[in-house]
Formats: structure tokens, sequence, C-alpha cells
């Protein structure tokens, strides 16, 4: 697992099959996951690790430049463009087996300040979908491994406009009220439903 420290961090980093194995060892079951669901593809770093490690890999992204990018790169995935508030609701009523859900797409600057450089594709006004989606993934049966990448940004904004202030510790217990556990190793969350 990496170290945190006083520095910041250089987003985004993808998950690592160490982050991975370190991450499912504290799954019960974890031989038992076959299926990954990243929401924000980005530029696919860990899908293409995901697609290493699971039988099925879906995986969400908004930006219609970066979907076709990771379509090219990795044709064994199954890729899906648009929002992930839209498409995540779906893919979580069709997959009836347990899955890991890594909720990426939360990368979104602040309504009223410019694009960034790396999304010029993206008009700019939005709302952060990390709350729909972990609500989304609440709502099914459990038995699932739900990741989040960067404890960091819990309860505030971050430096670099990831709008968390609805993600804290007891926004998890709340929406997760059946789960089995929840493993806070930084720079990710696991929540164990
Ligand atoms: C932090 S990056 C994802 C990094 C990637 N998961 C990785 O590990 O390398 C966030 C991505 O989410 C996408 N995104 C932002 N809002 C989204 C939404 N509502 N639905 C789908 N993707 C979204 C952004 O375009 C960006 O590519």
């Amino acid at each position: 697992m990496r170290l945190t420290s006083g520095l910041v961090r250089l987003p985004p980093m993808p998950i690592t099959r160490t982050d991975l194995d370190r991450i499912l060892a504290e799954h019960p079951d974890d031989d038992a996951i076959r299926v990954f669901v990243e929401t924000g593809t980005f530029h696919g770093d860990t899908t293409a690790v995901a697609d290493a490690y699971f039988d099925i890999v879906h995986t969400i992204e908004l930006s219609p430049v970066l979907y076709q990018d990771a379509q090219r790169r990795l044709p064994t995935v199954l890729h899906h463009q648009g929002d992930s508030q839209e498409i995540l609701p779906v893919l979580a009523q069709e997959i009836d087996e347990p899955a890991v859900f890594f909720l990426d797409a939360n990368w979104w600057h602040r309504p009223g300040t410019p694009a960034r450089p790396a999304f010029p594709n993206i008009a700019g006004e939005g709302c952060n979908p990390l709350e729909a989606d972990l609500r989304t993934v609440a709502s099914r049966k459990g038995g699932d491994v739900v990741i989040l990448y960067g404890t960091e940004n819990m309860g505030c904004v971050s430096e670099r406009g990831r709008d968390w202030r609805g993600i804290t510790h007891q926004f998890l217990e709340e929406i997760f009220p059946r789960r089995r556990s929840i493993l806070y190793c930084s720079p990710f969350v696991a929540i164990y439903t």
C-alpha cells in the first residue's frame, strides 16, 4: 500500500495489483469476485490493472475523447460513455454477483472556475457524482467491495477542486448500515458491503 505524507500527491494514480491484493485480502470470499466496475476511466491506467486481474471489467467515462482513447487502448474492457450517475444504476442492477466498485469519477472542478486543461471537452458546470454513485452501490444486496481513492479529501473541497464535503465517515456508515466493515487504508477507503 502506498504511503501518504504531508506532501501533495500527484493525482490520479492508478490502483496497483498490490493495492487490489491488500484490499481483497480483507474480503471473506475474495476468490469469488470476478467483476470490476470503475467510474471515471481517465487514461485507463487502473482499468488496465483491473483488466489483468478480473474476468469482467466495466469502466464509465464522461468525456467522449477519453472514452474513445481508452477503448482503443483496452479493447477487452466494457467501456461506457456518459455520466456515471446514469450508467452505474443500470450496471448495478444488471450485475447479479459480487463485484468490486471503484468509484473514481470525482475529479471535478468547482462550478465557475475555468475548465482544467486535461478536460477541455468538459464544459465545466457540474456536480460531484460520488455521493449518488455511493448510494447506487449501497442499494445492492451486499457482498461487494466499494473502493474510494482520496481519503485526504473526505469532508472537504481539495485544492484540486474535488468536492467531498458530503463524503464523511458518518455518511458512509449511514448509507451502508449492513456493511461488514470499512477499511481506511490511505489513500483508499474500502467498504465491504
Ligand atoms: C480521477 S480521474 C479517474 C482516474 C482513473 N480512475 C484512474 O485510476 O486512473 C476522474 C475521471 O472521471 C471522469 N468523470 C468526471 N465526472 C464524471 C461523471 N459524472 N461520469 C463519468 N465520468 C466522470 C473525468 O472525466 C475523469 O476522467
